[in-house]
């Protein structure tokens, strides 16, 4: 059953070249292509694959002198493909207008921005969204994204992320879709559908951008742009999934790194862009560096100069140029010497002008420009009804002894404690660049307009400073000021939510933490209201896995609410009152404490797993093995029970697992049945559990449903570490429930 590489890759090569064939429009595109092609010197080829942020204001008048004059001379002489940064269908218009009239062939620019969780209505942070496990909800919220960007004279997002990260100290995380590769790989391909939709000249899609090729997720020790060093094996089976499935379902962009690996940084990895992306998996649209990734290869000291940057990058198969300024000074000279190929830059210049056509930008380059469009569709009614539904499905009940929730409407005395309760920034999480400060429903006024009980004690001040891009936040550990009006408060209530955590600014890039707990003074405070009223429910803010095991052991009522968006506060009291029953799972490992990390529920199970009476088996010494909370685990306000396991493994190219999921409360709630794998014996070892299939789906009380998965050979191989796709006969063992570590189980054998 062994498929050999070569085969793997003629039928990729083969099944693109039918692609292209099949479709009409495809092929009129390449011609249209080809006749511009031939009217375009040297130097406007050059131009097409740069990129320069636009950071200016272009409805006034051009701009006179240094960094910003030298981009719009280059604009006005067809030198800049593509901008990023310019935001506004007016000013959009004003730059596009530049190209298109004064330059000599007039080919329109391309504009790209980090629409990363909504454009002006911010839903939940991606992580967020991933712990929803509803696939359909993730692809609307793209969609209202791309939908409001597109109408800001947006062209493309640098989105989704793809990196699957173990390490939750990486400020990253919260920017993807969690630590493992099937679940990642499904929902990045929502949102690549959700951006990009059917057809890409529609005035509501966007072009998407699957990002960082490749590795990024595994910076050593979590610090954003530090080394990656990780094996093929790796490689081929965590990283390269969710890429391999996004340019599988078209993803017309893909954005390399910041890091090396293998010594080789990735914008300038020949292996990873031109062998892997275009060759093996047949990807035909452009790759764009990351922001001056180019010119960081000086850093990295794997090239010497702007021109050897240039030459490397170029030759491995980077197409555009972020911020570099290495392809426009240097490419022309490099290729009029020889020492690039033309072809290079005629393949980069195709894959680009390619993705051009399809947004119909040859047909109408200011199609995403219109101001009236604009003003009816930013922030539409419809908009903030799906970024409340993602919302409501993102939030996942980690806890809740006793039933102390859902509170009723008639709960009297509510206290809610915590700076980030009122807080309407933090909310809206890190990477909203449109968005409006202060914009979000806080969690305070979500509640207010559920019971006319609350009252509210901020407690200390958590973020001292300004909270921008630019400063990092810095978090109160010293003012205790407030502490005494919120214990006084508790005291006086019959029930506490303290809404603790991380601000919005504490993860997203450039943002790791060497700790993972509740910053500055909020356990302390969290210690001191519990001593005087134990009902307390934790409502945690954060972009990122937390460790806080007393609050886990102490307190009876835990829920992750992330950072929610625009609609955080009306998300998180329907579901304190109950009327959303919580359906979130964790798409990331919680650990008990930093020294865990990473820690992730798809290990392998080492030749000493134990545990043995000795001290020689993979453990620590002073902390558990056990995570706080696993890999998709999230409750519900009813119980679902599974029964009826069946595995029938007679079509070895598809087996059927099936199980039966009941309610067993007494409210209608939605559950994520989960199947996982092990490939008993293998030659190249497997992890201890892989995710394989999921499915979600509501259950009225006392309903029952069966769920039938189906274990295709995409499913049973894997890849060797030199990139060979295996499917191995033998022993697995199946697991199926509601999270990584609770379920029914069973076992087949692979014919
Ligand atoms: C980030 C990218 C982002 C780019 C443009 C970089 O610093 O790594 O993810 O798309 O900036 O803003």
């Amino acid at each position: 059953m062994k498929k050999p590489l070569v085969k793997i890759l003629s039928i990729a090569i083969v099944c693109t070249l039918f692609n292209t064939q099949m479709n009409s429009q495809n092929k009129d595109i390449e011609k249209k292509i080809d006749s511009l092609m031939n009217l375009m010197t040297l130097e406007e080829k050059v131009g097409q694959m740069n990129q320069y942020n636009g950071f200016w204001n272009l409805t006034g008048p051009a701009p006179e002198e240094g960094n910003a004059k030298l981009k719009y001379d280059h604009l006005r002489s067809g030198l800049v493909g593509s901008m990023l940064n310019v935001r506004g269908a007016e000013n959009a218009r004003k730059i596009q207008e530049i190209v298109v009239n004064e330059t000599r062939l007039g080919i329109p620019l391309i504009f790209g921005y980090d629409v990363i969780h909504g454009q002006k209505t911010i839903t939940p942070i991606p992580l967020a969204e991933a712990a929803s496990w509803d696939l359909k909800a993730i692809e609307m919220s793209a969609r209202v994204a791309a939908t409001e960007a597109a109408a800001e004279g947006i062209h493309w997002t640098f989105a989704p992320m793809m990196d699957i990260s173990r390490d939750a100290r990486w400020g990253r995380v919260m920017e993807g879709g969690g630590e493992d590769p099937y679940l990642g790989a499904k929902i990045g391909v929502a949102r690549v559908k959700g951006f990009q939709g059917d057809d890409l000249s529609a005035p509501n899609t966007i072009a998407a951008c699957a990002k960082h090729f490749a590795a990024y997720g595994f910076a050593e020790s979590g610090k954003d742009y530090n080394t990656v060093d990780i094996g093929t094996s790796t490689l081929y089976n965590i990283v390269f999934p969710p890429f391999k499935a996004a340019v599988d379902h078209n993803v017309r962009t893909v954005m390399n790194s910041f890091n090396i690996l293998n010594g080789i940084p990735a914008t300038g990895n020949k292996f990873l862009q031109r062998d892997v992306l275009k060759e093996m998996w047949g990807f035909d649209g452009f790759i764009i560096s990351d922001w001056g990734s180019g010119k960081e290869m000086i850093d990295h000291g794997f090239a010497k100069d702007l021109k050897e940057v240039a030459r490397l990058a170029a030759n491995a198969g980077s197409d555009m140029d972020m911020e570099s300024y290495a392809y426009v000074a240097h490419l022309k000279d490099l290729v009029e010497s020889g020492t690039v190929s033309e072809k290079v830059i005629d393949q980069a210049v195709r894959r680009i002008l390619r993705v051009k056509f399809e947004l119909g930008l040859f047909d109408d380059p200011y199609r995403y420009c219109d101001t009236v469009r604009e003003q009816e569709l930013m922030n539409h009614p419809d908009h903030h009804a799906a970024a409340l539904d993602m919302a409501r499905k993102s939030i996942v009940l980690l806890k809740n002894e006793g039933n102390l929730l859902p509170l009723t409407k008639d709960q009297k005395k509510i206290a809610v404690i915590g700076a980030l309760a009122s807080d309407k920034n933090s909310p809206l999480g890190s990477w909203r660049l449109a968005s409006e400060d202060n914009s979000a429903v806080s969690v305070l006024e979500g509640l207010q307009r559920y019971s006319s009980e609350i009252t509210y004690a901020r407690g200390p001040e958590l973020v001292v400073g300004e909270t921008t891009f630019i400063n990092e936040v810095r978090i109160n550990e010293t003012d205790r000021s407030g502490f005494q009006e919120a214990v006084q408060l508790a005291k006086n209530s019959e029930v506490v939510i303290m809404v603790l955590g991380e601000h919005g600014f504490q993860s997203g890039e450039g943002r790791s933490r060497a700790e993972l707990d509740l910053p500055g003074l909020q356990q302390e405070l969290l210690e001191a209201v519990h001593g005087v009223n134990k009902n307390v429910i934790l409502v945690l803010n954060n972009g990122r896995p937390l460790a806080f095991p007393w609050a886990s052991e102490n307190i009876p009522a835990i829920l992750e609410a992330w950072q929610l968006g625009s609609q955080t506060g009306h998300a998180v009291a329907q579901v304190l009152f109950g009327e959303y029953n919580p359906s979130g799972k964790l798409p990331m490992t919680f650990p008990r404490s930093v020294g865990q990390v990473p820690i992730y529920y798809n290990h392998f199970n080492t030749g000493r797993p134990g545990p043995i009476e000795l001290v020689f088996w993979t453990h620590y010494i002073d902390e558990n093995n056990a995570p706080l909370y696993p890999f998709g685990y999230g409750l519900s306000y009813t119980e679902f029970s599974y029964s009826d396991l069946k595995i029938d493994a007679a079509n070895p190219k598809d087996v059927k697992v099936s199980v039966t999921v009941t309610n067993k409360g007494d409210r209608m709630g939605e559950e994520v049945a989960q199947l996982y794998i092990r490939d008993k014996v293998a030659s190249n070892v497997r992890p201890v559990k892989e995710l394989k299939g999921f499915e979600k789906f509501s259950l009225k009380p006392n309903e029952s449903k069966k769920i039938t998965f189906s274990l295709t050979e995409n499913e049973l191989g894997f890849y060797m570490p030199d990139g060979d796709f295996v499917v191995e006969p033998g022993e697995f063992d199946v697991m199926v429930g509601g999270s990584s570590v609770e379920g029914l189980s069973g076992s087949f054998v692979l014919k």
